[in-house]
């Protein structure tokens, strides 16, 4: 048996459809959403990632700022320009995105944004309140695996769900939701002795280490659904995800690509957040 492929880029497009659909709606109020985006440095990655989240706002009809600065920006220049935002009424979100430089305290800086304009939901009042239960902001890629699991209408009450990586941005989060959801849930870090005992238990993995290919079949339980939130370029030159894609497929019920799975789907759920910022204004 090979798996299903689950599709982000098409998952993701239907996103995108709908939250456009709402953009127009709140244009007839006079709303335009409008997305800031800071980038600080040269990272060829980041610069990637803010232009292609730079130009799906603007194909959804929002208002989106680029601010791109040199690596030698200083932290309370950041923090004035972060702070100018959460004044300016017709910016609903800000992103800074991450890493920042080692100089700059990312703390400080995300504990700078408004939380009703943190639409990365990475501000500690946003991470509370997803941890409680009550979330105003879900991170954006653990929000994109949830519509993933969502559509391939995977059982998450009583499953056993394993999450390799614990970093505020995915692992943490998407621990959280998955456990909110009901699944019995262990995170695994670099440091978990015996990892593929805890993967080959797993009904839903998730995988988020930055390691190449890392996972192999022989890791993964027959029929588990396998969600590989890695992105890196393998010695080939090619794209490829922290799970060796084709041994998994053969394993696995169903799993994402690498690209074309949790990529686009981190996006199109920026643009969910963004554009329910600007909707909250008007309530
Ligand atoms: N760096 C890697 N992923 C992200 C993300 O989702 N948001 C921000 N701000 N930085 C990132």
């Amino acid at each position: 048996m090979t798996a299903r492929v689950i599709d982000g880029v098409k998952l993701s497009a239907t996103i995108r459809e709908d939250v456009a659909q709402r953009a127009a709606k709140l244009a007839t109020s006079g709303i335009q959403p409008g997305l800031a985006v800071i980038l600080v440095g040269s990272d060829p990655a980041s610069q990637v990632y803010v232009r292609n989240k730079v130009a799906a706002c603007e194909k959804a009809g929002f208002h989106s700022v680029l601010e791109q600065y040199g690596a030698e920006l200083t932290q309370e220049a950041l923090l004035a320009r972060v702070r100018a935002l959460n004044e300016d009424p017709s910016i609903h979100g800000i992103l800074v995105q991450l890493p920042l430089p080692a100089h700059i305290d990312s703390h400080l800086v995300i504990e700078t944004i408004a939380a009703q304009k943190d639409v990365d939901g990475f501000h500690i009042s946003n991470a509370g309140l997803l941890m409680t239960g009550k979330p105003l902001f879900i991170p954006c890629t653990p929000y994109g695996v949830m519509k993933m699991l969502e559509s391939e209408q995977v059982q998450l009450r009583g499953a056993v769900a394993v999450v390799i990586g614990a970093s505020n941005i995915v692992g943490k989060p998407m621990a959280m939701l998955l456990q909110s959801a009901g699944a019995t849930v262990t995170i695994c870090n670099s440091k978990t002795k015996d990892l593929s005992w805890h993967t080959r238990h797993a009904d839903i993995l998730v995988v988020a280490t930055g390691k190449p290919k890392m996972i192999d079949a022989s890791m993964v339980k027959p029929g588990a659904i396998v969600i590989d939130v890695g992105i890196n370029r393998g010695a080939d030159g090619k794209l490829c995800g922290d799970v060796d894609f084709e041994s998994v497929k053969q394993v696995a019920g169903a799993i994402t690509p690498v690209p074309g799975g949790v990529g686009p789907m981190t996006i199109a759920m920026l643009l969910v957040n963004t554009i329910e910022a600007a909707e909250r204004t008007q309530q």
